[in-house]
């Protein structure tokens, strides 16, 4: 099988958050010296015009014309970010998920802003992000902006860290190979992850009576990330990894860590230790992806 292309793929909508997408999709790929694919969807509804009615042709003229003017910007923003940018264009006359989701297959990562054009204020998540976290054939960055576009969001500060999630399954494996790669890449530290959750204990405790020293489970689990990263140090000696055992479940946890120390990226598996057979994004992925302020990478192993 072949690796993915040296390509990132970039959804446009003309919103504050692609903007944002754009912006870090732009400067991942100059330091990846990897091109930029800028992708852009109309969709016109044949509900459009009413049961039985006729969409006009100019509808579609006028969403195609709209569709490349802003790719046209995007572009030169993108160059703005490094002139030597390679950087392609494409419109689709489909659903943006649809086009993204096609896009995404042997690409680098997929980048989208959290949220597009014309949604209501309170929604935190677009649904093309949460689709494309959910069933993307390469890693999704989702990058947040602020509801209203202003303020924009803080940039990370120049040392900031990537952050990485782990809880010993394959797919956290392959998010710290992805993270390690970025942290590299960046000349930034990595901070490794892991939350283990006492809340069930407390209901044990209450029942049995148990006495139950939280240190020593804290041990345990500091032995398990310490073997998870066994090996990390070796392939990227250039990376200092700082590792972190936290109480609580990992979505909190991992909140709760990425708002303490700001990352310029928080990575996390698609799936984890727990779940059904089946799930395609676990809970902890879905709660970062909405709630992180940060950008956040779902990365994922692809089923053949
Ligand atoms: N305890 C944890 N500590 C740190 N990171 C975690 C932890 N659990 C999960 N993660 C991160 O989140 C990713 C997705 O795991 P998630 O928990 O969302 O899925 P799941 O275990 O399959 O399903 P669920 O937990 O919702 O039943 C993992 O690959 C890992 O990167
Ligand atoms: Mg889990």
């Amino acid at each position: 099988m072949n690796g993915p292309e040296n390509v990132i793929i970039v959804g446009i909508d003309g919103s504050p958050a692609a903007q944002a997408a754009l912006t870090w999709a732009a400067k991942d790929a100059s330091r990846r010296k990897a091109a930029l694919h800028l992708v852009q969807s109309f969709f016109v509804s044949i509900e459009y015009a009413g049961p039985g009615m006729m969409v006009p042709p100019q509808v579609f003229d006028d969403a195609r014309k709209w569709a490349q003017r802003s790719l046209r910007d995007a572009r030169t923003d993108a160059l703005r970010v490094d002139p030597d940018l390679v950087v392609m264009t494409t419109v689709h006359a489909e659903r943006p998920f649809v086009a993204l989701r096609n896009a995404s297959k042997n690409a680098l990562m997929t980048v989208v802003g959290s949220r597009g054009m014309g949604m209501m204020s309170e929604i935190l998540l677009g649904s093309v992000a949460m689709n494309l976290a959910t069933h993307a054939h390469s890693p999704v960055v989702v990058v947040h902006a602020d509801p209203d576009g202003d303020p924009p969001p803080a940039p990370a500060a120049p040392h900031a860290p990537v952050m990485v999630g782990l809880d010993g399954s394959p797919e956290s494996d392959v998010a710290l190979a992805f993270a390690l790669e970025e942290a590299s890449l960046r000349g930034a530290p990595l901070v490794a992850v892991h939350g283990w959750d006492d809340a069930p204990l407390n209901g044990f405790q209450r029942v049995y009576a148990l006495e139950m020293d939280r240190t020593v489970i804290d041990e345990d689990e500091r032995r398990l990330l310490a073997e998870q990263l066994a090996g990390s140090a070796t392939r990227y000696p250039d990376v200092k990894i700082r590792q972190l055992v936290e109480r609580g479940h990992a979505g909190a946890s991992l909140l709760r860590t990425s708002q303490d120390i700001p990352p310029c990226l928080l990575v996390v598996g698609s799936r984890g230790r727990g779940g059904f057979a089946g799930l395609l994004l676990g809970s902890t992925s879905h709660r970062l992806v909405i709630h992180a302020a940060c950008p956040v990478a779902v990365v994922r192993i692809e089923q053949p």
